[in-house]
């Protein structure tokens, strides 16, 4: 989705080339055209430069920022939504006199209401954009007062937004405002910056404000204000940002994926150590006490993509565990399927970002209709975080590739260890079986590694399928779960069509598409389900496929069936998940470089889905 970034200075460093670099931690997030506007000291001018593509074609026609004269500025990089990827629809916009500049991330949703309504006044519009209509609003409001005019702007805007604005009789100011679309500041001696995340800044300053919905910030050299919607002055404290920019580079890898799954082994220990107290889990920010744990009487867990991958495999082991009904939804339909929430029920939202619209949207529809909410969310302070009841963090740290890895493999985590904490509150785990799946659990790092040290065998292998067309994944049970996630990594980076399908649901349709040759990757690590499974394989077999086969180490009557086998180690078969995931992961990604593919970018996909 589209990153937003803004600097002003007081010394001589130039605003231009602090956007460039802003804007490249800002690349994970998708685009597919980037601008700058600048306010010009000499000429007392806003100038801007726009490009389609990369952010180095904007770097090279503005000869690394060098061209753009001035010590405060605002950039993007745009994700299109209104209108295609062109050098007009690409952000700054700018009214038609040039003294005001607008970047912004989010959709309004009555800007058409209000573009005719301007084009009545006499308002020309260049471009398809919804964010247009926000620039000649503000020129049509503007009293020589920006705080006063954003706010009215603000109270007849629809929908999402976070904006960073210049206008030119208020040299060195940088306004920002935010509504439902993520939006940092940041303050340092001599500097200030807007961003819509840390890793943009963080080489800049450590000093954080997160910004809440319908705030304005005013930023000058070295100073920040925060104003609500009716003007009034809001207090707010920085944070300090404690992990290293390191942690948002690429550390030698060729990929930032690459180096994701390496971090995974760190990721979950991460996660799951301090959650972990003489020998039981213990989860402080859950605020909930045995009692009310009982007095559960339905879960739902809802998300998106890879996020909802999770939740399915919670569903089993919640179920499984601690005997609670699950629902999973993804947020998308759970929003607007009218959900019949009972008292009792309790709403878990999955995020990465914690700044999924649907998600959020999700969070507070579950909210409105009186559930108790709980996040497992990876972003410290993003949205989601902020409105859940409580929020239990994954501590994944700083994930920019844009097919999650590390991220998922946490929410795993926080799934099990919520699994462990219902069952045992619940009395369906005593002492002893807690301490066995905590003992499993430890374990995973390390098994995880042992994973990894086999990555050149699923690279060659990999290298066989670069020319595939089509590939299905199948599984049952947990098997079904880990297949949706590895059947996405897949397309999602290297634009192979494949399909997920519970193993036994194969032969109701979809087995007419297996034909001589087809890649069927087979996930058989549940023990009362393998011999099932093992049918499945026979019967795709039978027309022709060819069998990867991902299966638990012991399992070697597999090899008499499929072509090709993974093993994995030995876990409890509620956690295996984690260590199965690992080569779907490492087989997708191989695919996607086999195929010369920018695996971090991938085309038409977005790091934070900020847009319903
Ligand atoms: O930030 P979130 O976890 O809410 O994002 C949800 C999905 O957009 C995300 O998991 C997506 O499916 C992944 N990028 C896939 O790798």
């Amino acid at each position: 989705m589209c990153g937003i970034v803004g600097y002003t200075g007081s010394g001589a460093k130039q605003a231009a080339p602090i956007l460039l670099d802003s804007l490249s931690k800002l690349e994970y997030r998708g685009y597919d055209s980037a601008g700058m506007a600048v306010y010009d000291d000499e000429t007392k001018s806003i100038q801007f430069q726009k490009t389609v593509g990369r952010l180095k074609g904007l770097y090279d026609r503005t000869h690394g920022g060098a061209d753009l004269k001035g010590t405060c500025g605002i950039g993007h990089t745009r994700w299109a939504t209104h209108g295609e990827p062109t050098e007009v629809n690409a952000h700054p916009h700018l009214n038609s006199k040039q003294t005001i500049a607008v970047v912004h991330n989010g959709i309004i949703e009555n800007y058409l209401r209000w573009r005719k309504r301007l084009q009545d006044k006499g308002y020309i519009f260049k471009s398809d954009t919804d964010t247009e209509v926000i620039v000649q609003m503000l020129d049509y409001y503007y009293d020589g007062d920006p705080l006063k005019t954003i706010t009215t702007v603000m109270q007849r805007l629809e929908g999402s937004y976070a904006l960073g604005i210049l206008f030119s009789d208020h040299a060195g100011e940088i306004y920002a405002a935010r509504k439902d679309s993520p939006l940092i500041v940041g303050k340092a001696d001599d500097a200030a910056f807007i961003a819509s995340d840390v890793p943009a800044i963080l080489s800049y300053t450590r000093n954080v404000y997160y910004m809440e919905n319908e705030e304005v910030a005013r930023l000058t050299p070295g100073a920040v204000e925060f104003f609500n919607i009716d003007e009034e002055p809001v207090q707010k404290e920085a944070v300090t940002v404690s992990w290293d920019i390191h942690a948002a580079e690429k550390g030698g890898y060729e990929y930032f994926m690459l180096k994701e799954i390496h971090e995974e082994p760190k990721a979950v220990s991460d996660t799951l150590n301090p959650r972990i107290r003489d020998g039981h889990v213990v989860i402080d920010e859950l605020n909930m006490t045995d009692e009310e744990i009982r007095g559960i009487h339905k879960l739902f867990i809802v998300a998106c993509g890879s996020a909802y991958h999770a939740g399915v495999t919670g569903k089993y082991v919640m179920e499984g565990l601690a005997r609670i009904p699950v629902e999973v939804d993804i947020a998308s339909e759970f929003r607007y399927r009218d959900p019949i929430i009972e008292e009792g029920d309790y709403v878990i939202i999955i995020s990465q970002s914690g700044e999924t619209a649907d998600s959020l949207a999700a969070l507070r529809e579950a909210k409105k209709r009186g559930a108790r909410t709980l996040g497992i969310i990876n972003v410290v302070g993003s949205s989601i975080a902020r409105e859940a009841d409580n929020v239990m963090y994954t501590w994944a740290g700083p994930e920019i590739a844009v097919a999650t890895t590390k991220a998922y493999q946490t929410q795993l985590i926080a799934m099990y260890l919520l699994s462990i904490r219902f069952a045992k509150a619940r009395g369906k785990i005593d002492d002893a079986q807690e301490k066995a799946l905590i003992d499993d659990l430890k374990a995973l790092p390390e098994q995880i590694r042992m994973q990894l040290a086999s990555k050149a065998d699923i690279q060659k292998f990999a290298n066989r399928y670069l020319a595939a067309e089509h590939v299905f994944f199948i599984g049952r049970g947990i098997d079904y779960a880990i297949s949706l996630e590895g059947s996405l990594k897949l397309k999602e980076i290297s634009y192979v069509h494949s399909e997920a399908y519970p193993a036994g649901e194969l032969k109701h349709g979809t087995i007419s598409l297996i034909e001589d040759g087809r890649l069927v990757v087979a996930v058989l690590t549940q023990p009362n389900l393998i011999k099932k499974e093992i049918s499945n394989i026979v019967e795709v077999k039978s027309r022709g496929a060819f069998v990867m086969a991902v299966t638990t180490v012991g399992n070697t009557e597999v090899e008499k069936t499929a072509d090709y086998v993974v093993y994995v180690p030995k876990t409890n078969p509620y956690f295996v998940n984690s260590l199965a995931v690992v080569p779907l992961q490492l087989f997708g990604y191989y695919v996607a470089i086999g195929r010369g593919l920018d695996v971090d970018k991938p085309r038409n996909l977005a790091k934070s889905v900020t847009v319903e």
